[in-house]
């Protein structure tokens, strides 16, 4: 049995049709099954369907043999305790510092609103800029406008969040897509499901 971790959601949606491809159609919709443990129609493979940002976790302790997860949650995870074989390209956006539009400049010491908070440290340490890093868990676009902090880390996609926030995109950090993570004893123990599985993956991918 494999079991792969997908989080509700953008992942699980735009995650789909790739497992489809590969026969893996879940028997249950997670959008209104209460299920967390999700069968599909192959008797070898079942999803877990877990927080985007616990993802690496499931999958560094072995409770589940894969996962797919953002590029965001692998890089403040630290991904260096799971091998990264495949970049999905799916549910794409951009990690960036974003400000209120009339702020200057970003300079001197300043308050950065995030749930990055390891990778903003990285990010901040690497210009050479002094950043107090306040930690949330989300709604980080409110942070400026109330005064808690200069700027945020955040996803940008659209940037209809920050616009509809009076803020702008500044500098960009990163460009984000969703990977395929594996477990390194799985990939060992059950190389050879492992490894069909990620050449069906890299064949839908090549065709797209
Ligand atoms: P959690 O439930 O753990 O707090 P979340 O609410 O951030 O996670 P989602 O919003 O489903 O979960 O985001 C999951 C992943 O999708 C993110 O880690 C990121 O890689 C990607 N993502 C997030 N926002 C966007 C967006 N606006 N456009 C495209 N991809 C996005
Ligand atoms: C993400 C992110 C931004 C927004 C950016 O939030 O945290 O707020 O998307 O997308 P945009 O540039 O297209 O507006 P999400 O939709 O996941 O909401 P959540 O963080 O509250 O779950």
């Amino acid at each position: 049995m494999l079991t792969i971790a997908v989080s509700k959601g953008r992942i699980y949606e735009e995650a789909l049709p790739l497992l489809a491809e590969a026969g893996i159609t879940p028997v249950d919709d997670p959008k209104t099954c209460r299920k967390l443990i999700l069968q599909t129609t192959r008797d070898d493979v079942q999803l877990v369907i877990i927080r985007a940002t616990d993802v690496p976790t499931f999958v560094e302790y072995g409770a589940a043999d894969l996962g797919i997860a953002g590029k965001d949650v692998l890089l403040e995870h630290g991904a260096e305790s799971l091998y990264e074989p495949l970049d999905l390209n799916i549910a794409c956006c951009r990690l960036m510092t974003a400000a209120h539009k009339d702020a200057p400049e970003i300079s001197g010491r300043i308050r950065v609103a995030t749930k990055y908070v390891k990778t903003a440290q990285r990010y901040f340490a690497s210009k050479g800029i002094q950043a107090e890093i306040i930690k949330l868990y989300g709604s980080m676009e409110l942070a400026p406008l109330v005064g808690l902090a200069d700027c945020i880390v955040d996803l940008v996609d659209t940037g209809n969040t920050l616009k509809a926030n009076g803020l702008e995109p500044r500098d960009l950090i990163m460009n984000i897509s969703s990977r395929l993570v594996v477990n390194k004893a799985a990939m060992k123990m059950k190389h050879e499901a492992i490894a069909s599985l990620l050449a069906q993956f890299e064949q839908t991918l090549a065709q797209r």
